[in-house]
């Protein structure tokens, strides 16, 4: 399927600009999840097999692998995702204010680097708009069987100074309709959204969190940027402990951009915004063994960055992440990824004569 989607589907999509073959995969995903029988037929095609669960956060994930955020953004497509052999998804992000985003073209493909630009700036319907769909997704039976987290970012009109309000007041409505929430302080494309990353101003965020999550709690985690020191990170890590931090999630997309002599790429990544995809895949591994060496394997680290392949998914977790998700990979790879990276997860496994998933976290070297 990989194959027929890189060399017969994939071309005729990428003809299209990129943020409307987004729209209308995800109406076309939006529209076919509201069918069970259609789910049923995707999922017998792309459903990953149940061998390679992990436990974490008290919550049980039927496979390690996560859509990340950004992917559905509107929650407009969630029961599709199991379908298609996600073990978790993470919708939005989410703002409090619903926000048309920044203008368009603003999703560009870098496609001989397999990567992406966007600078999309949280185009979402809000908060409420969001817990009502899932609140009539619930009432409807039409509900995944694995964890569903959400990500909270900041409403762009609301200044810094707001934040810790901003990001409450969405958690407060969402906070019955997900299994975990994930702070995004992170993403390069609302104005000095990542001042936020640092320690006094996230400390407050949380702060206004962990008061309203409260019994039972659910877990919070923060997402961080690939462009981070790490002495910025270990700033983050002093929260873990007063904030009650779950887990980190590393890493959203980076403003740095690869070298190259090839023009039509310069031309790219002239473009602002965030980068994810290939690219992204070696800064966001060694985040994630920095924060693994840093908490002695005590801190739950979800990989994200640049995962294409389970050789990739392998990498994060032997890095130090217990669960990982993907965006770019999807994109460039087609429906069958999630799948064919649960089965060559469950085949690295076997090969390193391990029971469980969980007991190869955090064994690669740095
Ligand atoms: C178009 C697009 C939109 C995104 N929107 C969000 C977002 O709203 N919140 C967030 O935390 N990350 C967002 N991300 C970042 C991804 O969740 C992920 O961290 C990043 O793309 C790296 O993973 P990848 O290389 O597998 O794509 C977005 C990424 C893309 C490509």
């Amino acid at each position: 399927m990989s194959w027929f989607y890189r060399n017969l589907i994939r071309p005729a999509l990428f003809t299209q600009d990129s943020e409307a073959i987004h729209d209308r995969t995800m109406r076309m995903l939006g529209w076919t999840s509201r069918h069970e029988i259609l789910c049923d037929a995707l999922a017998s095609l792309f459903g990953a097999p149940r061998n390679c669960g992990v436990e974490l956060f008290g919550l049980k994930f039927p496979n390690p692998v996560g859509l990340a955020a950004g992917m559905d953004k509107h929650a407009s497509a969630l029961p599709i995702w199991e379908a298609l052999g996600f073990g978790f998804v993470e919708l939005g992000g989410v703002t409090w204010q619903p926000q048309p985003g920044n203008p368009a073209p603003r999703m560009f493909r870098a496609v001989s680097d397999e990567a992406l630009i966007n600078r999309m700036g949280f185009n979402n319907p809000g908060a409420e708009a969001i817990a009502a769909k899932l609140g009539e997704g619930r009432a409807l039976g039409r509900w995944p069987k694995h964890p569903v987290g959400i990500n909270l970012g900041k409403s762009k009109v609301t200044p810094l100074e707001k934040a810790a309000e901003d990001y409450a007041s969405s958690f407060r409505v969402l906070w019955p309709h997900a299994d975990f929430f994930v702070v995004n302080v992170s993403s390069p494309n609302t104005p000095n959204l990542r001042q936020l990353q640092d320690k006094s101003a996230l400390d407050e965020i949380l702060a206004a969190l962990q008061q309203i999550n409260q019994q039972p709690t659910k877990p919070v985690l923060v997402k961080v940027a690939p462009d981070l020191s790490f002495e910025a990170l270990d700033e983050i890590l002093d929260l873990v402990d007063s904030r009650q931090i779950a887990g980190i999630v590393a890493t959203n997309t980076t403003i740095t951009r690869p070298e190259t002599n090839d023009s039509r790429l310069q031309h790219i990544y002239a473009e602002p915004g965030g980068l994810s995809g290939r690219p992204l895949r070696a800064r966001s591994t060694e985040i994630i063994h920095h924060l693994r060496r840093q908490t002695k394997g005590t801190l739950p680290i979800i990989g994200v960055g640049g995962i294409f392949t389970a050789d990739d998914a392998w990498e994060k977790i032997t890095a130090g992440a217990s669960l990982v998700q993907l965006y770019t990979g999807l994109v460039y790879e087609g429906p069958s990824l999630a799948k064919e990276i649960v089965n060559g997860l469950r085949r690295r496994l076997n090969e390193t004569g391990l029971r469980e998933l969980k007991q190869a976290v955090g064994i690669g070297k740095a």
